[in-house]
């Protein structure tokens, strides 16, 4: 797989970087357009395009917001409108978002025309330090996240944390909870500090994963630490009426990891209850019944990585050393979601 340039935060920022590169020949028959939703256009569109001069004859689209954009009828009628303005084989997609809007228009770049030339442009944490990094694209069907979607990285990733100063607080504390899990599996020392230093050493590790496994064969699996018990987690608490945002979620899927981590793999208490404090300090830990403990496990037979009917999950055996594909049974699972509140 072809991987990505990404423009990281430094001395000259990582907007005025991109703005070089779309002067360059391979953009000069480029046209573009544009992918975002409605806060992105108020909040991040103006600096965009001021800064990057390619960019001020761009089209844009203006998508749902959050999960709703990544549906396929909404990719259909993006592919339409790209079919109506005449976009050829030159169209770049730029994906100014977070992780909805990037995914969703990454998805919509591999299937135009079979396969466009796409930019992202992450204008949340969880967008930086994950989502547009990896060339993992999806849409969600029937209810069930990323059902599917292509493996297909985009051309440019300009990572610009200045775009951070407009997004609510509660999306920044849930994209920190993202680069925990980073600092968890990778034995970067536990920051909680967002700095362009800390984004960036969270960005380099990802792209580091994915140089090595593309596909998701093997280590990259490592990046699904929390993930297995928080994608559950989160369908759940939509399906309760009270959404857990997905780096909560996230977080909560962690405190089960580690606390199964312990009792399986002989983790320290001590990490367990430090984990479990700094999340539970960004999200109130459920106290789950015996019955939520049955649909959660529903939602988790669902995961892409189980194997033989067996729940796999990531955990980690001491700071630093994840192990994956870790088959857990039920019994066990839903013992966690029942203590990790207790
Ligand atoms: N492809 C991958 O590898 C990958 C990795 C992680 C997550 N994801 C996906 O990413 C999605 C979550 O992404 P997310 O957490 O970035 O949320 P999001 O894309 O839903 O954005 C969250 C909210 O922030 C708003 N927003 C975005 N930027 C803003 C800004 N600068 N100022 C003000 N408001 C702003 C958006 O309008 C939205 O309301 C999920 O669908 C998840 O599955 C994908
Ligand atoms: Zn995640």
């Amino acid at each position: 797989m072809q991987s990505s340039r990404v423009l990281l935060p430094g001395k000259v920022s990582a907007l005025s970087r991109l703005n070089r590169i779309l002067k360059g020949p391979q953009y000069a028959d480029a046209k573009y357009f544009i992918l975002l939703d409605s806060n992105c256009f108020t909040h991040c569109l103006p600096t965009l395009v001021s800064r990057v001069e390619a960019l001020q004859k761009a089209e844009f689209l203006e998508l749902p917001e959050r999960e709703e954009c990544k549906d396929l009828e909404i990719a259909s009628q993006v592919w339409q409108t790209l079919m109506e303005s005449g976009a050829d084989r030159n169209t770049v997609l730029v994906n100014l978002g977070g992780g909805c809007i990037s995914d969703l228009g990454g998805f919509v770049a591999a299937g135009y025309k079979r396969g466009i030339r796409y930019i992202n442009v992450p204008t949340t944490l969880i967008g930086m330090v994950d989502a547009a990094i990896g060339g993992k694209t999806a849409v969600n069907v029937g209810g069930v996240k990323n059902q599917v979607g292509f493996f297909y990285p985009p051309e440019v990733v300009c990572i610009e944390p200045s775009f951070l100063a407009t997004l609510p607080d509660r999306e920044v504390q849930s994209g920190w909870l993202e680069m925990l899990k980073v600092q968890l599996i990778s034995g970067m020392p536990m920051d909680t500090n967002i700095s362009e230093q800390t984004i960036s050493d969270c960005v380099q590790f990802k792209m580091d994963v994915v140089k090595s496994d593309p596909k998701d064969h093997g280590i990259r699996r490592i990046l699904n630490f929390g993930h297995t018990f928080g994608h559950a987690v989160e369908a759940y608490s939509h399906r309760l009426g009270h959404p857990l945002l997905h780096g909560e979620a996230v977080g909560v899927g962690m405190v089960c990891a580690l606390f199964l981590s312990m009792h399986k793999l002989g983790l320290s208490e001590t990490l367990y209850q430090q984990v479990r404090k700094v999340v539970s300090d960004h999200v109130m830990l459920p106290k789950y019944t015996l019955r939520d403990t049955e649909t959660l496990l529903e939602y988790m037979r669902q995961d892409k990585k189980n194997e033989n009917g067996e729940i796999c999950c990531v955990l980690l055996q001491e700071f630093g050393v994840p192990v994956i594909d870790v088959a857990v049974p039920e019994v066990e699972i839903r013992d966690c979601f029942l203590k990790i509140a207790k």
